[in-house]
């Protein structure tokens, strides 16, 4: 299906609470370019006529604003504590992309009381579901409990990571904790910073081999994104829209089954049951 038609596919939703997508970009390793494909696949989404909130999860290197030269005032934090308001944390990129930043927020919320709690997460599920076709969660790296949660709750769990075999291991690590401790079954793998398709299958391969041999997930190939050089100066010029880039991950979202049924539990209700657990 074409990025296109998935768009459509979800637009046809509209309206009924099946209606947003969420999806969570995670890495076992830190720097395998979790943040600039988040933007990218976020912007591809939005021209083909989606609306999208990019959420920037990762709490200790907060950088999609960076990335995107826009600084927001206020962010989950402030909205769930009453000191702002939704539209006041909503960072609008272009008419179709939005972002937020989530502070220290989804943490901060389990000290409220439950019933608190619980108010507060319908409301933000009531305002993205009635705004966005799809949201993107920028996770921070490696296997801790708030990554769990997110990566867990989401409709569709994407791991990002390079040949490095460093990178491929945590990756393996990751899938496997998220699989064996939150019941997940089910994953989608990209492989950045090849030099050309062969390289990225040959990673996906291994990391099959480990996911069938010692754990129950199903991982899918989703694609691969090509080492470019040229992405580093445009990020510094902080416009990380590169073309050959743009062009592997808009791929990339070709071969994503948006249309996946989502999980019983919303994602909101997911993610505060796994986060009041503690
Ligand atoms: N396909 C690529 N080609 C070249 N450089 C890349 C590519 N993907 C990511 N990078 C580089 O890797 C760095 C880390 O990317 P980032 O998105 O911040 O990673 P993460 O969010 O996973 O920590 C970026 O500064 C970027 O320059
Ligand atoms: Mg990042």
């Amino acid at each position: 299906m074409s990025l296109d038609q998935q768009v459509v596919h979800l637009k046809h939703r509209e309206g009924s609470e099946e209606g947003t997508r969420y999806v969570a970009v995670a890495s076992g390793k830190g720097g395998v370019g979790k943040t600039v494909f988040s933007v990218n696949m976020g912007r591809c989404f939005a021209e083909s006529g989606g609306r999208v909130l990019i959420i920037d999860a990762d709490l200790g290197l907060s950088n999609v604003h960076l990335m995107l030269g826009l600084t927001p005032k206020k962010n989950l934090t402030h909205f769930f504590f009453g000191e702002a308001t939704f539209e006041e944390i909503v960072v609008k990129v272009s008419d179709n992309l939005h972002f937020i930043s989530s502070g220290s927020g989804v943490v901060e919320l389990t000290r409220l009381p439950r019933d608190q709690v619980l108010s507060l997460v319908r409301r933000l599920q009531e305002l993205a579901e009635g705004s966005y076709d799809l949201v993107i969660l920028d996770t921070p790296p490696g296997i801790h409990e708030d990554t769990l949660a997110v990566v867990s709750a989401a409709d569709i769990p994407l791991i990002l990571t390079t040949p490095e075999p460093t990178a491929v291991a945590d990756a393996y690590a990751l899938i496997k904790v998220v699989n064996r401790e939150c019941g997940v079954e089910s994953f989608h793998l990209v492989v950045n910073k090849v030099e050309g398709e062969k390289e990225g299958r040959k990673v996906y391969e291994s990391v099959r081999l480990l996911t069938d041999k010692f754990t129950t997930a199903k991982v899918e190939f989703l694609g691969t994104i090509r080492y470019r050089k040229n992405l580093i100066r445009k990020i510094i010029d902080q416009d990380p829209f590169e073309k050959g880039f743009t062009a592997d991950v808009y791929n990339i979202l070709s071969n994503m089954n948006l249309g996946v049924k989502p999980k019983r539990r919303s994602f909101w209700d997911a993610l505060i049951g796994r986060l009041l657990r503690r």
